[in-house]
């Protein structure tokens, strides 16, 4: 068999003991992985891993958990691969969501979806200490969410999201079996405006990292702090509990600027790409 002509995704830069220094490749390394768990798939998520590769695909939602974040594969075999996922998904009834960055091989994967009518999305994977320092609104309360406020909270991600309301008992689910895991490493956190829930947020742990999710504002709250006071409150949660940096991906039309404005740094630039069903 040929030698790869990469070299092969290294996941063991995120097990690392605490004391190792924070270098921009475990850095990267720490944002690129955060997102690819078995705790955040859902029950009916199929997860096609190998290395160089990883592709998740679930029947019973079509907005999370249905895309390709890793792929490196030889250039020979590139269109190929693309028809395949292609077909696999579209025999769902599901779009294809593809992330290309840095470490997706071949280089011009990107311009290969974009001429198969892709389209696609700026996402800058970043990322800061959780000894960053936040003020926040006088006005705005961020608490952790459990169990007995799930319906409430849970109202407010589908209502941000757009969720199908026929989606709900999957969501719930979901949330249900993260909240309940033993070890719990899903936490969700929600924001409030005069004891009104008005933005939600997620983060997990991983090792001695922290990948931040889903933040969203309902719009009418937007513009007042809540997307900060969200950020705040899980540094101060990852900072108490010994996690010494948390890392996210996000879009460059929405967050992205933000987290920058905020005290994020740049760990890499990225797209995503989708094709409809
Ligand atoms: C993105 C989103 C979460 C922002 O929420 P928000 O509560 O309106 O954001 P905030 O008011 O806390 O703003 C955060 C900071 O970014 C600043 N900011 C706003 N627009 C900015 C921009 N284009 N560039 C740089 N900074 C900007 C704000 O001034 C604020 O800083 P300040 O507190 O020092 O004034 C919200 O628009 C939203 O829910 N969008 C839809 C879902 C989404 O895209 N989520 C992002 C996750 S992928």
């Amino acid at each position: 068999m040929d030698e790869p002509a990469f070299a092969p995704l290294d996941r063991s830069l995120q097990t690392r003991p605490v004391m190792v220094e924070w270098t921009l490749e475990r850095k990267r390394n720490a944002c690129l992985w955060g997102p690819i768990s078995p705790e955040l798939v859902r029950a009916d998520t199929q997860v096609i891993e190998r290395p160089g590769w990883y592709q998740t695909i679930t029947p019973s939602t079509s907005g999370t958990c249905n895309e390709v974040v890793l792929s490196q594969v030889e250039d020979r075999d590139a269109e190929r691969v693309i028809d395949e996922t292609i077909a696999t998904y579209r025999a769902h009834g599901l779009p294809t969501k593809w992330c290309v960055g840095y470490w997706t091989r071949p280089e011009d994967f990107g311009e290969r979806l974009a001429r198969r009518g892709f389209e696609s999305w700026a996402v800058r994977g970043m990322g800061c200490s959780t000894s960053l320092e936040l003020s926040a609104a006088w006005d705005i309360a961020v608490r952790q969410v459990n169990e007995q406020g799930l319906e409430r909270h849970l109202a407010v991600v589908m209502q941000g999201w757009g969720v199908p309301p026929t989606e709900l008992d999957v969501w719930r689910g979901t949330y249900l079996a993260r909240l309940r895991a033993q070890p719990c490493v899903n936490y969700y956190f929600e924001a409030l405006l005069q004891d009104e829930v008005v933005g939600t947020a997620s983060l997990i742990l991983r090792g001695d990292s922290a990948y931040l999710m889903g933040a969203q504002v309902l719009e009418t709250a937007r513009g007042r702090g809540v997307y900060r006071a969200l950020i705040r409150a899980r540094l101060e949660f990852l900072c108490a509990r010994g996690i010494e940096y948390a890392t996210t991906q996000a879009r460059e039309a929405t967050s992205a600027p933000r987290l920058q404005h905020l005290g994020f740094e740049t760990l890499f630039e990225s797209k995503c790409y989708l094709l409809g069903a």
